[in-house]
């Protein structure tokens, strides 16, 4: 196993749920970015992410707390806190105390999933979340879709930045999801801190074809290190979103959520039962990326070949913007290890 050299504290918005497992009233136990924190759904519906310290003397609000109404209570002293993490109720004094706030985190739920923002330096979100459906722009909504199927896999010593590298890494498609030809990438826009990446593939046929003649392909976003969405055409109507999570300084949670699209059948139920078995099977293709991921070390400088060149420097030099800036005195340490 190799710790990554990456930062695991890069900028972005990061997967920590999926939106059904916080139901309304739920008090949500997690540890990304080396932080206990909690999420919580008030009645309203609305969800707030949060250090799950209590202020006053410093309970875990994901042990006992419990959400009354629109705030959440601790299961210490009763002390209330809303959802900008300010104090609202001391149940034994006339006043809250208005000075201390319990840190909250920016979070968006989205295609199903609960992102939050996450930035050392306190900084705003500087981008959108990619959304598997209007991302496209091609009118597509969930109705159109069966219900997402998920992959979910814990704390695998990998980064973030390994599975956005498979965007340029057309060598590894015919090794790892065995494809009978090479894909071509059509495009590689690393301008902005959302990205997008195309190109074309077939998973039918054998190598004796061109990919001059291929008719299918995928796009994909990249909504900084922490998720990528997919859109494929000419093929079996799927999209993805991949979402990797740091839990501490050496492993992440990984994420995949599939949507097959419905067609209009003679036989629904068999439609269904067939688009799930294709789903399982587009997981299956991306635990085969993982067993790869999860057990690689990071090559820097990497043996790139001559048409490998462009795209890894691209996409490596995209991600740099999303890493804190070293301290001086890290950078000392860096050079003193080359
Ligand atoms: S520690 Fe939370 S109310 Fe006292
Ligand atoms: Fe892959």
């Amino acid at each position: 196993m190799a710790k990554p050299p990456l930062s695991m504290k890069p900028t972005g918005w990061f997967q920590v749920a999926w939106s059904a497992e916080i139901g309304v009233g739920a008090v949500h136990r997690m540890t990304y970015f080396g932080r206990e924190l909690v999420a919580w759904r008030a009645q309203s519906g609305l969800l707030t992410v949060m250090d799950a310290y209590c202020e006053h003397l410093g309970a875990h609000l994901g042990f006992g707390g419990h959400v009354e109404g629109d705030v959440i209570e601790c299961p210490f002293h009763g002390w209330q806190w809303d959802h900008e993490g300010r104090n609202v109720c001391i149940p034994y004094e006339k006043h809250p105390n208005r000075g201390r706030r319990i840190r909250t985190h920016p979070v968006v739920e989205r295609n199903e999933s609960v992102y939050i923002w996450h930035d050392v330096d306190g900084r705003s979100p500087f981008f959108e979340v990619p959304d598997v459906f209007t991302g496209f722009g091609d009118d597509s909504s969930s109705a159109d879709y069966y219900p997402q199927a998920t992959l979910f896999r814990e704390r695998l010593e990998l980064h973030p930045q390994y599975v956005l590298e498979n965007g340029v890494d057309f060598a590894h498609f015919k090794f790892v999801h065995q494809t009978p030809i090479v894909p071509v990438f059509t495009r590689h826009d690393f301008d902005e801190p959302v990205s997008y990446v195309d190109f074309t593939i077939t998973f039918e046929g054998d190598d004796g074809q061109s990919i001059e003649d291929v008719n299918s392909g995928v796009e994909a976003i990249n909504g900084g290190l922490g998720v990528a969405v997919t859109k494929s055409w000419g093929m079996v109507d799927n999209r993805t979103i991949t979402a990797v999570t740091p839990v501490d300084d050496s492993t992440c949670d990984v994420r995949f959520g599939v949507y097959i699209g419905r067609r209009s059948s003679s036989d629904p139920a068999k439609a269904e039962q067939r688009a799930q078995a294709f789903a399982q099977e587009v997981i299956r293709q991306f635990t085969q990326d993982v067993n790869i991921w999860q057990h690689q070390r990071y090559s820097d400088p990497p043996a790139l070949s001559g048409s490998e060149y462009e795209g890894f420097t691209a996409i490596r030099t995209w991600a740099e913007q999303f890493y804190p800036i070293p301290t001086h005195d890290q950078r000392i340490q860096k050079s003193r290890h080359q």
